[in-house]
């Protein structure tokens, strides 16, 4: 049965317990909540597998209390990731690098690279030094689902298939982490997140790229990720109330996530108000979605958000949840 546990040291010391029999904790971050197991042991990691019903050449991220943990996972620590690292661990960056030999196929998803992670939350900083091995852990929703910003969220999504839940409240950035992969010859983005290209360019000295066709694969950049339930349609800001006025007409139910108050229109749908800076609106970005997938709308319009780079990250989950085709979602 799944216990909901706060994340005081008795937790703790059960989650670690928990870990080394094989079972699953799911545990917080700064960015989500994780689905860990013990990233040494490929028949705890393939239990992660089959309990977010995801396929199992997918790969996931090691989580490391820090960077000298993470250097038994890579085969070289080149100087970008010691410089990244540096200046971004502990937080949310993921850093994808040539994996070590003994790195089992079933976490690398049968690539020859690991993805490494250093959390900054205190309850994943205290998981990781009180266990002191690299827990591998996806966001702990099911395959395809919007990732949980809340330990009720990991709940809702996979129940008793969870041994501990570790509460730590809501995830301080919202969305997932930067992914960088330091693999190849030059560094590509892979998943854009709170750190921007700006952020690493800055202490790489150099242009990063966005990923290549060759790039390694990340679940989370199919297109259809991160989706609500119900069909989601992204809407421009000067086209909203038209939109809405048109389906209040044909008498469908609407859930709207809009940046502005609720229109003076005969609507009464769910209509959640999110907030105008990026920061904050990705926060809530998840929690959002959720809210408006239980409010069994026939559609859910979600109003554009601003083009600057704080918004890229945003940006990319939107047009992930809006995509609307379930049978390519990851
Ligand atoms: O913020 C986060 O990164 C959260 C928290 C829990 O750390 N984790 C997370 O994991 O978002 P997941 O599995 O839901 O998304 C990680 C992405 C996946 O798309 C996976 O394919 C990609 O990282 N990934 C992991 N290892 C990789 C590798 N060796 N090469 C390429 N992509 C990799
Ligand atoms: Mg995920």
């Amino acid at each position: 049965m799944t216990t909901l546990a706060g994340a005081g040291p008795a937790a703790i010391a059960r989650a670690c317990a928990l870990l080394r029999e094989g079972a699953l904790v799911a545990f917080p971050t700064e960015t989500v909540y994780g689905l860990g197991a013990d990233a040494a042991s490929p028949t705890a990691v393939r239990r992660i597998f089959a309990a977010k019903g995801r396929p199992l050449d997918h790969p996931v991220i090691v989580h490391v209390a820090d960077a000298a943990g993470a250097r038994g996972w890579a085969r070289a620590f080149p100087p970008a990731a010691q410089a990244l690292a540096d200046a971004f661990w502990p937080g949310p960056l993921t850093l994808i690098l040539r994996r070590a030999a003994h790195v089992d196929a079933v976490v690398t998803g049968g690539q020859d690279s690991v993805g490494l992670r250093v959390p900054s939350h205190a309850v994943a900083q205290a998981l990781l030094r009180a266990f002191g091995r690299g827990i591998a852990a996806p966001s702990a929703n099911r395959f395809g689902h919007v990732s949980p910003t809340l330990a009720s969220h990991v709940d809702d999504d996979l129940g008793d298939a969870v041994a501990l839940i570790l509460d730590g409240g809501a995830c301080d950035v919202g969305i997932e982490s930067t992914i960088v992969s330091l693999a190849g010859d030059v560094p590509e983005l892979l998943r854009p997140g709170s750190i921007t290209a700006a952020h690493l360019e800055r202490v790489l000295g150099h242009a990063v790229r966005g990923a290549s066709a060759d790039a390694p694969r990340a679940s989370g950049t199919l297109p259809a990720h991160y989706a609500p339930r119900t069909p989601a349609n992204l809407v421009r800001r000067d086209v909203l109330q038209a939109e809405l006025r048109q389906l209040c007409e044909r008498d469908e139910r609407i859930a709207v996530l809009a940046r502005g108050p609720r229109p003076d229109l005969p609507f009464d749908g769910t209509w959640i108000r999110a907030a105008e800076e990026a920061a904050a609106y990705a926060h809530c970005l998840y929690e959002h979605l959720r809210r408006l997938d239980a409010a069994n709308a026939d559609v859910i319009l979600i109003e554009d958000v601003p083009d600057g780079p704080e918004w890229l990250a945003i940006r990319d989950r939107l047009a992930r949840a809006t995509h609307g085709e379930a049978d390519d979602r990851d």
